[in-house]
């Protein structure tokens, strides 16, 4: 593949920043929403909005992704706007949803709350590892009728995904071994009906919190513990406030690439093939960097004190086996969910 890869990220470090849309950036994109697409130069600029810091793999491989468009294609750019700076993910969804941002990056938890099918691929256990996720959400057979299932209801199209890793739990108080260990404690969670379950079945009580504000909510109190990868744990710097991780390996979790379907259809053939090569050679790439960086995530937080444990898993095992079955209601679920397990490796094939 014709793509080179600027790979100059900076050494793996975590930096606080604040969310919040500032007034300015507002107008900012109300003006340049009202500029017809491809007016001017000829040049649209897409603007995608990101949770993650610049450290994060996703900033850096979308970032490479801009440095793609602006040499490969005549018309298209991408701006990646990282820190929450468009606002939490519910936020980006709606601005891309009417057009005042072209793109974003969500959670599986986000889609969920507009299309319940989507809950399947946010269960614990129906991806075995990062390689079985993404061969399953980037096969058009499983997924196509799925990702376009946004697009009247909110002029939302899904591209695909980037993996977030299997996700742990860590705590102020001290490690977990058992779901018994977070009796009474406030876990946060994403926004979504099945998280909250999920963080009871875990042996806690679920509270939904936006990403941007959970560094201050494990530091003040108001969440005793969270759950997610080791690499949102390092370049967010929650080991600092809560330093005990404990790798339930509850699940591996999902974030999607939205946009604007108005915007994607409003490409020209060409346009749009250079930008899905892209985009392929990005996703390829996430998944590459995943690894590596989770790696140098976990070294850094037990540099900074953390300390990580193993548990019981089979307890977590036994504790999260009922979900799928609350959870998992419609035909076309199942199928989602059939067809999930289908394209794992058959057990024994290899651990990983
Ligand atoms: C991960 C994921 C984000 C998500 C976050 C969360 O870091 O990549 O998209 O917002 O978890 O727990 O909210």
């Amino acid at each position: 593949m014709e793509r080179s890869l600027r790979r100059d990220r900076e050494a793996m470090g975590h930096r606080h920043r604040k969310a919040g849309l500032p007034a300015a950036v507002v107008g900012a994109l109300l003006l340049a929403a009202c500029a017809p697409m491809g007016s001017g130069d000829g040049q649209t600029t897409m603007r995608l909005s990101l949770n993650q810091a610049e450290n994060h793999p996703s900033f850096i491989a979308l970032d490479n992704w801009s440095t793609y468009m602006a040499e490969n294609s005549e018309e298209v750019r991408i701006d990646v706007f990282p820190n929450e700076t468009l606002g939490a993910q519910a936020e980006a969804l709606q601005l891309v949803s009417t057009g005042i941002a072209d793109m974003a990056i969500v959670s599986g938890t986000q889609l969920e709350n507009l299309n319940e099918d989507f809950l399947v691929f946010n269960m614990p256990r129906v991806f075995d590892d990062v390689e079985h996720q993404m061969q399953v959400i980037h096969d058009p057979q499983i997924t196509g009728e799925l990702y376009a299932s946004l697009e009247e209801s909110n002029n939302i199209t899904v591209l695909g995904g980037f993996t977030q890793g299997a996700r742990s739990v860590y705590s102020t108080e001290g490690p977990v071994h058992t779901p018994e260990d977070l009796d009474g404690d406030k876990i946060r969670v994403q926004e979504s009906e099945l998280n909250v379950a999920m963080a009871q079945a875990l042996g806690g009580a679920g509270t939904p919190m936006a990403f941007g504000e959970l560094y201050t909510g494990l530091q003040s109190g108001v969440v005793d513990a969270a759950e997610n990868n080791e690499v949102s744990y390092y370049t967010q710097g929650h080991y600092e406030v809560a330093p005990y991780w404990s790798y339930t390996n509850h699940l591996v979790g999902l974030d999607y690439l939205i946009i604007n379907t108005e915007v994607l259809n409003s490409l020209s053939d060409a346009e749009r093939a250079v930008f899905e090569e892209g985009w392929a050679a990005t996703h390829v790439e996430h998944a590459e960097l995943w690894g590596e960086l989770t790696e140098e995530a976990i070294a850094g937080a037990e540099a900074g004190g953390a300390a990580f444990n193993e548990v019981d898993e089979a307890a977590f095992d036994d504790a999260l086996g009922g979900l799928a079955e609350d959870f998992i209601t419609t035909p076309t679920q199942q199928e989602l969910y059939d067809a999930a397990r289908a394209a794992a490796q058959p057990s024994g094939s290899g651990d990983e």
